[in-house]
């Protein structure tokens, strides 16, 4: 497992022996399916499913995600809007927009984007979208019927690592599965996922948080491991079990001064040394994140076909 060999010319490089789940293709093949399921909704319907993106402030990393969520609806045919309010909105403001866009038929989907400034308080703002078209799945309702386990909408990064895991043939049925972080985005919704009876799901979940006595005991003791602690490459060799599946949530942003850029991305997995020793790995880019926006536009999509079931 851990023998070197000869590779790209001279250099002597350890083997790699993970499988690398690709999120590029698999988040592809998501897409292809959205596109598809758009191009009927619009036969039957005569209008496209429609999002809008509110985004408060001038956060650099918000204003991408937001700029891609928006490229990625026009790739698949969907209507799409930003609505962007500077940094000094009041939360009523806010609110008041929101409550607009619950009553605008033009869009089934409604997402404001997080980190909010400050003086806002997200779980409250979060709370005045429509739970159906609460296509983050952060409103209250939405997060309790998943865990009840009559989910309607769940947040799009934890259904795309199970869609990895799934689409890679990673069985989940029954294994033992460790979550590091419970944010209400990625950890609490994943381990409600996982945990619940049925296909691509039915582990044994353990999450842990900065409260946990001794990660490493926690994380070897996992046939998947997830990280998403936001904590670059926090998750060293030591702490997988040989054979376990590795998911890096994680995305962090650490300097680089051989980019361009100065920086560059990393994951919270220490990829090269855990390669050596998982199963099968996320990379980061190309793992988790561009799963993130290929099942966004899946929820909105199901939340426009749930608005004209109704
Ligand atoms: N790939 C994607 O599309 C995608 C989507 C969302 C997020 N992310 C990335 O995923 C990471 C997590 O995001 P988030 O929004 O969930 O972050 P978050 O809200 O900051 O939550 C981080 C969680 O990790 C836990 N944690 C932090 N340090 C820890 C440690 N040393 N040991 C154990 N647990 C620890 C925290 O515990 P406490 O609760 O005790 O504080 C918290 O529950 C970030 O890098 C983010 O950029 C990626």
């Amino acid at each position: 497992m851990h023998n070197l060999c000869r590779s790209y010319g001279t250099k002597w490089r350890r083997n790699i022996t993970a499988r690398i789940i690709d999120g590029k293709t698999i988040s592809a093949k998501v897409r292809a399916e959205v596109s598809e399921g758009v191009r009927t909704f619009k036969g039957a319907e005569g209008r496209a499913p429609g999002l809008v993106a509110v985004l408060v402030g001038n956060d650099a990393a918000s204003h991408t995600y937001v700029r891609n969520k928006e490229k990625s609806c026009i790739e698949v045919g969907m209507t799409t809007e930003v609505c962007r309010m500077p940094a000094s909105t009041t939360q009523d403001e806010l609110t008041t927009v929101v409550q607009a866009y619950n009553s605008d038929p033009r869009f089934d989907g409604i997402l404001v984007q997080l980190p909010l400034p400050r003086h806002m308080n997200a779980a409250m703002v979060t709370r005045f979208i429509n739970p159906l078209k609460d296509v983050d799945g952060l409103h209250p309702e939405n997060m309790g019927l998943l865990l009840a386990g009559e989910a309607r909408f769940v947040p799009a990064t934890p259904l795309g690592v199970q869609r990895l895991l799934r689409e890679d043939g990673i069985r989940v049925e029954g294994a033992r599965v460790v979550i590091c972080g419970r944010s209400n985005i990625v950890g609490k919704p994943l381990a409600a996922l996982l945990m619940q009876r049925g296909e691509g799901a039915n582990a044994t979940v353990t999450v842990c948080h900065t409260g946990t006595r001794d990660l490493a005991v926690e994380t070897r003791r996992a046939d998947i491991l997830i990280a998403a602690t936001g904590n670059p490459r926090s998750i060293t060799a030591d702490m997988v079990r040989p054979g376990a599946v590795v998911i890096d949530v994680g995305i962090s942003r650490i300097e680089d001064l051989t980019t361009k850029s100065g920086f560059r991305l990393a994951g919270d997995v220490d990829y090269g040394p855990v390669s050596e020793i998982a199963s099968a790995i996320t990379p980061v880019p190309g793992g988790v994140g561009p799963m993130t926006i290929a099942m966004l536009l899946d929820n909105v999509l199901r939340a426009a076909q749930l608005a004209t079931s109704r």
